[in-house]
């Protein structure tokens, strides 16, 4: 039974001030959960509530929401079961009465969500990911960013991120290493080149590039470097965050200069993935686009992995209108677009039921909250993209999966390029 509900404003990985909830149980379990925030987000993302009082935070401060933690919603869940989340998670939502939680602000329910979830485990004495699915065994694959740009960097590269993913290693913490190792291949790459090696929001580095293409040769040079096979060992994935970048019908290359049509936009993702060992592209399509999004899933969705990040925003709605439309073959989850805990694991069972791939997601505003690394592993993802090899908001949920794999011993199993496949 929750007998307590506390928040309070603490700091993101940007510096930014963000939600923390406390949940606290009548046996004095504890929950706490810290709330991420993204900089590229959907139009129909879950509203994440700041106060707008520019003397606090530059505006950006979330005392109100933290107001609807500890008042409203503090109200409504006191006395109900914690291991009851659909029921915590409805009344949160039925109080609130609006589609995109703006009244009392999807981070004050997303925080209270989590929360509780981990109070109920902290109760049973479980690891998060146990309490929620006794039999997940699952490790995911990592997709790892190890150059950033777009909207996660002040470099001219229009592509958002450019991922590895050890598909090659055998176990989790193996693929960490091997990330590691190419992430300090690529920076010594860059120094001897006479690039910059400072890092963007997600731990990657920021050189200034204005080509995907030098991009992806620098990160192909270095997975080489360091001793590995392109492709075999490690692959290459893109999150151009495609929405960032289209305007008036058509795809603006600052980095590059041009100016190309949907079509030639998708003719030119196309060449990327004939000429590097590129296995998934991210919102490769801009989330207004569907024609685009149906033209670049005929050409690639049988080679490629793509995966909708602002066309669907975790919502399982939008994402059984993207089903029907023939658009992408996974997705990507991100609890805070959404909201609470529930919503979140439908949206999951409905793309699993559709045969689409999931990626568990981090936000490039996060805390050191490891919670989606045990989401991950609850969900059976098979995937997760939770940022660089650098900054400890990113390697925490490293660390955290590193520690899964190690707690679940010969029974874990580790996703590695089974993940690609589509089921
Ligand atoms: P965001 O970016 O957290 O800034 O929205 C992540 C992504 O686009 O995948
Ligand atoms: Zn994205």
């Amino acid at each position: 039974t929750i007998v307590r509900v506390a928040g309070r404003e603490i700091l993101d990985s940007r510096g930014n001030p963000t939600v923390e909830v406390d949940v606290i149980l009548e046996d004095g379990s504890l929950g706490r959960a810290a709330v991420p925030s993204g900089a590229s987000t959907g139009t129909n993302e879950a509203v994440e509530r700041r106060d707008g009082d520019p003397r606090r935070f530059h505006g950006k401060g979330v005392r109100r929401a933290i107001e609807a933690v500890t008042g409203e919603i503090a109200a409504a869940v006191t006395g109900m079961d914690a291991e009851d989340q659909a029921a915590v998670d409805e009344a949160m939502i039925a109080l609130d009465g609006t589609p995109g939680k703006s009244r009392l602000g999807a981070n004050a329910l997303l925080g209270v969500s989590l929360a509780t979830a981990k109070a109920a485990a902290a109760s049973h004495r479980l690891p998060l990911y146990r309490y929620l699915d006794p039999e997940a065994a699952l490790l995911p694959l990592p997709m790892m960013n190890i150059i950033n740009g777009g909207a996660h960097a002040d470099n001219p590269l229009d592509f958002q991120e450019f991922m590895i993913a050890p598909v090659g290693a055998t176990t989790f913490a193996d693929a960490v290493r091997m990330g590691s190792e190419v992430f300090h291949t690529l920076r010594a790459t860059l120094k001897k080149a006479g690039h910059h090696t400072g890092v963007g929001d997600e731990g990657g580095f920021a050189p200034d590039l204005r080509t995907a293409e030098e991009a992806l040769d620098l990160i192909v040079t270095a997975i080489s470097d360091a001793g590995y096979s392109p492709g075999t060992h490690i692959a290459v994935m893109l999150d151009p965050a495609a929405s960032e970048f289209y305007r008036d019908g058509a795809y603006h290359y600052a980095g590059e200069g041009v100016r190309r049509t949907v079509e030639e936009h998708a003719a030119y993702l196309s060449r990327l993935v004939s000429a590097y060992p590129i296995v998934s592209i991210e919102d490769p399509m801009a989330q207004d686009d569907t024609e685009g999004w149906r033209l670049v899933t005929r050409e690639l969705g049988a080679t490629c992995r793509l995966v909708g990040d602002d066309v669907f925003c975790t919502n399982a709605a939008l994402l059984r209108a993207g089903i029907d439309a023939g658009i992408a073959n996974s997705i990507l989850v991100k609890v805070n677009q959404i909201g609470t805990l529930t919503e979140m694991l439908d949206t999951v069972r409905t793309a699993e039921e559709a045969g689409y791939g999931v990626v568990m997601s981090h936000r490039s505003g996060e805390t050191e909250d490891t919670t989606i690394a045990d989401l991950a592993v609850a969900a059976g993802c098979g995937q997760i993209k939770t940022g660089s090899l650098s900054r400890s908001e990113r390697t925490a949920k490293y660390n955290q999966l590193i520690r899964i794999e190690e707690e679940l011993g010969t029974e874990a199993r580790y996703a590695g390029r089974s993940a690609l496949k589509s089921g």
